[in-house]
């Protein structure tokens, strides 16, 4: 959060609403959402639009060198940028850039102590972290599931899908195909060629995928080399989620 909101621009002293707001957000991207969890997403989604809309004005009028300020810069309520696009990209770039990163840290550490004899290839051979950090986001993918309005009729695997369909697109499932992936169950940190789908394909692939890799290399590495020993405490509970798939906490002994 705190690499997020420095790259906009967000100060400091501002930093600790930021967590709370994207976690209510975050409820709506959720199937289903109950009428609770859709009040405290159109509240914090109020809230953190006002923000950033004071915050954009005060930037347009004395820029910094952050990306809120470009933005405020462009925008023109016409050709360009329109105030309200403005604001959706930040909400956009807040929530995106950190709530799956955080979940690959969880989700990864939590695979790594169930599989030991990764964890130990792994510990024996920091080198080996960036394809790790691969193999962890396809072995346990932390956004199971974006949607698409299908524009015309077409045919996906002999099946017609017509046009106006709203389709799922699981990439958990994707992730473990066995067409794509030798022994797709198996986490194999050393795995060389790994077309995982994590951050999408597309027109609409991850903005934010050399960032996050870059985020989970440095921390993935960090731990490694700070606490050699570090071990599991007890089994973590998940979120009651399905989208975005992450535990409540993950609690160890360094
Ligand atoms: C491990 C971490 C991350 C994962 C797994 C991830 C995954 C994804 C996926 C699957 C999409 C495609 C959505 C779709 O097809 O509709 C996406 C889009 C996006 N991501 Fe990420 N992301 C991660 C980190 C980040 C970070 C750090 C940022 C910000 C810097 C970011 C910003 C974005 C943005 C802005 C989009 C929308 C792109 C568009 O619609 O053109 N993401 N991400």
């Amino acid at each position: 959060m705190a690499v997020i909101a420095e790259m906009l621009g967000v100060p400091d002293a501002d930093s600790h609403l930021l967590r709370p707001w994207s976690a209510e957000i975050c409820l709506m991207y959720e199937l289903n959402p109950s009428e609770e969890y859709a009040q405290r997403a159109v509240k914090a989604s109020v809230e953190f639009s006002e923000y950033l809309r004071t915050l954009s004005r005060e930037r347009r009028a004395h820029p910094r060198n952050d990306l809120i300020s470009a933005l405020a810069q462009v925008v023109d309520e016409g050709q360009r940028l329109t105030e309200d696009e403005l604001i959706g990209t930040c909400v956009l770039v807040l929530n995106a850039g950190h709530e799956a990163t955080v979940n690959v840290t969880g989700n990864g550490w939590w695979a790594l102590f169930r599989t030991p004899d990764q964890l130990a290839l792994l510990r024996s051979d920091h080198s080996r972290v960036p394809r790790a950090v691969e193999e962890l986001m396809r072995y346990d993918t932390p956004l199971q599931m974006f949607e698409r309005w299908v524009l015309e009729d077409c045919e996906v695997g002999g099946v017609r899908v017509p046009k106006g369909s709203e389709l799922g697109l699981l990439f958990g499932s994707a992730n473990h195909d066995p067409a794509v992936f030798e022994e797709p169950d198996r986490l194999d940190i050393t795995r060389g060629d790994n077309p995982h789908l994590s951050f999408g394909a597309g027109i609409h692939f991850c903005l934010g995928a050399p960032l996050a890799r870059l985020e989970l290399e440095i921390s993935f590495s960090t731990l490694l080399r700070r606490f050699p020993r570090m071990e599991l405490l007890a089994e973590p509970g998940w979120n009651p989620a399905y989208i975005i798939r992450g535990l409540r906490e993950l609690r160890v002994r360094t």
